[in-house]
């Protein structure tokens, strides 16, 4: 009684006991074929996870709708036929004794919109500057239309045998393009003041809720604060404000993160060591213009270091956010950022700062994370230098540092892989 939760106690989200504090965040697998549907190669992400224990798992964002899909090779879940292999998905993870979340998405704004053959949407016609996209204001009747994806989404998320859904609310995406006055500038019902700017992501709890009953654990993905300097995003007091309003709608728990992807590489704070050069030759930077490419080619060591400068990794990132959520919500506050040893971990949980974790690159260089933190030993190690975000989109997540990598392929070998 009152004693503080170890990171392998328990912890009920809605309807279901997580038996362990310690999970896998949404990473984007890049592993769909390319028509949205589950492979091999994304089974075996998830595989090796669920062998390592994980408690649970928060796949990577899946679309909900066609002009909700950011990259080539991402999941979808916006149609019936992909509940089959989405069923697959869940069977497998199931009988290797883990659980697993759906996170579904709607990227609005943040896309190539060109290389993805259609026009960007958004609350507003405002430029994504990292992307170089202009994108135009939804209609009333295609905010219906999203809302009616969102909710049947979640009812394949749950026919497909997901024991939760995850809705991406977070990092600049759909909904938190509607929450921010900086990327909403609408005058009708969906912008203006907070009701008015909430009520997207209000009508797609009530949607996903009405799909899958009262049951089902739904998980919103809220940033902390939107690290929009100089322009109009949003702080902590009112994104806890946001929080509590998707807590009385029945959500039943919020992943705090931070930052949209105009807001430079906060989400991902890191080393950046080969960063740059990385995305240059194997991610996006291959579709960039010349001009940026001869750039890029030009400063990449310098921008590793001024990134790694501007934004250093430390365990638990957004800790000082999901503290403030903690004192303001009932329901459990997942903290995402950093994580990658049992000690900052038990200390987020003492302190009660979080209910649980999750951890997103140290789980790509280690798989078996979770059940290295309960032996007390040391597994392959992210030193989040972001090479596996540079590839995201363009090849399947996996650690690409070389070290790391070595680390991680010795231990498959030990593991029998
Ligand atoms: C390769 C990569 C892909 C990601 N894809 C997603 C995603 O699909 N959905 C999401 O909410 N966050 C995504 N993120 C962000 C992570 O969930 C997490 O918020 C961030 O990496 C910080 O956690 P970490 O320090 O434990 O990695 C991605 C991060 C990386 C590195």
């Amino acid at each position: 009684m009152g004693q503080s939760p170890s990171p392998f106690d328990p912890l009920k989200i809605g309807g279901i006991e997580i038996p362990g504090r310690v999970y896998k965040a949404a990473t984007s697998e890049t592993s769909a074929d390319e028509d949205g549907f589950v492979t091999d190669r994304l089974l075996l992400f998830y595989e090796r996870m669920a062998r390592g224990g994980t408690p649970m798992m928060i796949t990577g964002n899946m679309y909900a709708g066609p002009l909700g899909k950011s990259t080539q090779n991402m999941t979808g879940i916006e149609a019936d036929e992909k509940i089959p292999g989405l069923r697959r998905l869940t069977d497998r993870v199931h009988e290797l004794g883990s659980l697993i979340f759906g996170q579904v998405s709607h990227c609005g704004r943040q896309v190539v919109a060109h290389l993805m053959g259609f026009e960007a949407v958004s609350a507003s016609a405002v430029n994504e500057p990292t992307m170089g996209t202009q994108p135009r204001p939804l209609t009333l009747a295609e905010i219906d239309n999203v809302v009616e994806e969102f909710g049947a989404a979640g009812a394949r998320a749950s026919e497909a045998g997901f024991d939760g859904i995850e809705i991406h609310g977070g990092h600049g995406y759909l909904i938190s393009q509607f929450l921010t006055p900086h990327t909403n500038r609408r005058s009708d019902a969906y912008g203006g003041g907070f009701e008015n700017r909430t009520r997207l992501m209000v009508e797609v709890l009530r949607a996903v809720r009405a799909a899958v009953g009262p049951a089902f654990p739904i998980v919103l993905k809220l940033n902390g604060d939107d690290s929009l300097v100089g322009r109009r995003g949003l702080g902590t007091d009112e994104l806890v404000r946001v929080g509590r309003l998707a807590q009385d709608e029945g959500c039943d728990a919020i992943e705090v993160s931070v930052g949209h992807y105009e807001s430079g590489f906060r989400m991902c704070a890191g080393s950046f060591e080969g960063f740059y050069r990385e995305f240059l030759e194997h991610g996006s930077g291959q579709d960039m213009t010349r001009l940026r490419q001869a750039v890029l080619r030009l400063l990449h060591p310098l921008l590793d270091r001024v990134s790694g400068r501007m934004w250093p990794p430390r365990e638990g990132f957004n800790l000082a956010y999901s503290r403030r959520f903690k004192k303001e919500l009932d329901i459990p506050v997942i903290c995402v950022g950093g994580f990658q040893s049992v000690e900052a971990i038990a200390g987020a949980l003492e302190r009660g700062d979080a209910d649980a974790v999750s951890s997103g690159r140290q789980f790509i260089a280690d798989p078996f994370f979770y059940r290295h933190l309960r032996e007390g030993r040391t597994g392959p190690t992210c030193d989040f230098c972001n090479r596996c975000l540079a590839r995201t989109g363009y090849e399947p997540v996996d650690c690409y540092n070389p070290t790391v990598r070595a680390a991680k392929e010795a231990l498959l070998r030990e593991v029998g892989e």
